[in-house]
């Protein structure tokens, strides 16, 4: 019986459990025999492999996190690491193996099928920083708990009439804030692709305040600086009373929202169909709506970029 490894790594995000159940059980109803390997590419390089049976991704499908666990491995990043990971999975059987995680997790796969295991990725990151997919796993939970959390803050901020800054995450991406954002109705929106004016923003709120309002909000993707510091110049721009809130990890956990549910459930059962088809080398996304496949190169050569017109929304919405 030929064997599909799976394993998540890097940061981990709300639906990864919904996507190692769907592949698992897919799987085993195809005929295959499914391997989970926990704690990402440092389990792997341990031999910390399990048989995965369908009564053992039970019970998952709404839990946030991975049961597999998650790591960001240095030794993976060696050459001799990743030699020992193919030794590994060939000493095992594995044939196939289904990477969940973000864009070092996909470089770590696309070596790997370079030297002869066939690879998957799975777009695991709340960042929706990864390129030819609409969404990533987890970032439609991550939303609805930034934005539960936004209107928390809200009556708070009104009952002290204060501007709230509220650093939400994304390195490099400001995806989480913008959507977050709009689906708050915040002020201003803080995002690393597009430079901001601090100082026209605090004469806006200011404004704003002048005109009655009894709070502000202000969003502030990671990537761009930290809460404190921007808090500290809207305050020493407009003489507001600020407050910084960094919502942290809290954004990673929380059950799968609907959606993140049903996208990784076709996507799991994709990369079996993907595997049946023995097409390999690619990684998965969902684009309108249609599930999709490219390979790690046209992945690594485009580019993640914001959505200008999105962007546009918020600028005529405040
Ligand atoms: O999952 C991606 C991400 O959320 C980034 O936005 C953030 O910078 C990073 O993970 C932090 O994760 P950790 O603390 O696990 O390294």
């Amino acid at each position: 019986m030929k064997k599909i490894g799976v394993l998540t790594s890097g940061g981990d995000s709300q639906g990864m459990n919904s996507a190692i159940r769907s592949i698992v059980r897919t799987g085993i109803a195809s005929g295959f025999e499914m391997v989970g390997i926990r704690r990402g590419y440092d389990g792997l390089m341990e031999k910390d492999f399990t048989i995965l049976e369908s009564k053992d991704v039970g019970d998952i499908l709404y839990r946030g996190g991975t049961f597999l666990r998650s790591a960001r491995s240095e030794e993976f990043r060696t050459e001799e690491g990743q030699t020992k990971a193919v030794n590994n999975l060939k000493e095992a059987g594995i044939e196939y193996l289904v990477v969940i995680g973000g864009d070092g997790s996909y470089r770590g796969a696309a070596e790997l099928n370079k030297q002869g295991i066939k690879t998957y990725g799975l777009p695991g990151t709340i960042d929706n920083d990864i390129p030819l997919t609409d969404y990533t796993i987890g970032f439609d939970t991550t939303l609805n708990v930034v934005t539960e959390a936004i209107g928390n803050l809200r009556d708070t901020m009104s009952s002290h009439e204060r501007v709230s800054v509220i650093e939400v995450m994304g390195r490099d991406c400001g995806d989480i804030a913008l959507h977050a954002g709009i689906a708050s109705g915040v002020d201003a929106i803080l995002v690393p692709e597009i430079p901001a004016d601090i100082q026209k923003i605090s004469a806006k709120l200011k404004d704003g305040f002048e005109r009655g309002k009894t709070h502000s909000i202000v969003m502030v993707a990671e990537g761009v600086g930290k809460a404190e510091d921007i808090a500290h110049q809207i305050n020493e721009y407009s003489g507001l009373d600020t407050r910084a809130t960094v919502l942290g990890h809290i954004q990673r956990g929380g059950t799968p929202s609907a959606f993140d549910r049903v996208f990784t459930s076709r996507m799991g059962h994709k990369v079996i169909e993907l595997v049946e088809k023995d097409i390999y080398g690619v990684a998965l996304g969902i684009e309108k709506n249609e599930i999709t496949y490219h390979s790690f190169e046209e992945i690594f050569a485009s580019e993640d970029e914001l959505n200008q017109n999105l962007y546009k929304v918020f600028e005529d919405l405040v």
